[in-house]
């Protein structure tokens, strides 16, 4: 608890990202980690080796661009510094120690961005004219040989979700559903923009159970991802063991590694 409080006070973030919650949600992440490392473990290895094998399929190692790099947990960062020239990590929030291991790799540059447009945005925002404009930074970077999308796809909407429940109560939660979607699927396509190998590692269905393994709830969202690119594995996320949310509840995920391009 001591050392979360610690990171929240000393993060070198955006005051968006302490406002909406990035920072907490980062922290958090770290902090579930810790308590669920042997749970976690065959996902963080399915995740880093999905992200090598798909390296192969490059043409060049210039840089590597890397979206949604959080705490790193499923990034083979020293394989990727070994092989690229340059790899841009980009994320709403770099927690201290994020920018200290990436010290040791010259190659290797922390970008605070928000993959939605949304920070910059909202402002302009208002009950009737929600959309975000397609994302397009980085598309006109001719270095970029290869993108990483990282366990990112699924969290893109729910703080922005949020922030329009807090500012625009009339809005309802069917609409906001719909503009998540949209938000998503402007991520999908601004993945197939690149025109290079892209590794989308993605959840697509979360399954809620008690600690008898009754069965509580199953959101499947695969239909989402059914023209994003080629299936090449699934896998079990156990997010939350049992224990971990309240109510003695467990939450799992199946998660995807998808090739664009
Ligand atoms: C589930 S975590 C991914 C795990 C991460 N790869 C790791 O190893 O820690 C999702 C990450 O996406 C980031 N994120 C969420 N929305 C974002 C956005 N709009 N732009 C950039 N990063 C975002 C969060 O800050 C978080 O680090």
């Amino acid at each position: 608890m001591l050392s979360e409080w610690l990171t929240y006070l000393t993060a070198d973030c955006s005051v968006f990202a302490r406002e909406s919650g990035y920072l907490r949600e980062c922290i958090g992440i770290r902090a579930r980690y810790r308590r669920c490392k042997n749970a976690w473990l065959s996902h963080l290895e399915n995740s880093r080796s999905a992200l090598l094998e798909s390296i192969n399929s490059c043409r060049s190692y210039r840089t590597a661009l890397v979206l949604g790099s959080g705490v790193l947990l499923d990034i083979p960062i020293a394989e990727l510094a070994a092989r690229f020239e340059s790899v841009w990590l980009v994320d709403l929030v770099h927690l201290p120690e994020v920018r200290r291991a990436v010290r040791r790799y010259a190659n290797v540059r922390c970008i605070e961005h928000d993959v939605t447009g949304f920070r910059e945005q909202r402002a302009a925002l208002s009950e009737g004219g929600l959309d975000l404009p397609d994302p397009v930074q980085f598309l006109d970077e001719a270095s970029i040989d290869w993108v990483a999308s990282v366990n990112l796809l699924s969290q893109l909407p729910l703080l922005p979700q949020d922030w329009l429940r807090g500012n625009f109560p009339a809005i309802d939660e069917q609409q906001l559903e719909a503009w998540g979607d949209r938000i998503m699927q402007q991520h999908l396509d601004y993945l197939a923009a690149f025109g290079v190998p892209v590794c989308l590692l993605t959840d697509y269905e979360q399954t809620s159970y008690r600690r008898s393994g009754e069965m509580l709830s199953v959101v499947d969202f695969s239909t989402r991802l059914r023209f994003a690119g080629v299936l090449l594995k699934t896998w079990r996320w156990d997010v939350a063991p049992p224990g971990e949310i309240s109510g003695g509840t467990g939450r799992f995920h199946l998660v995807a590694s998808i090739a664009i391009i």
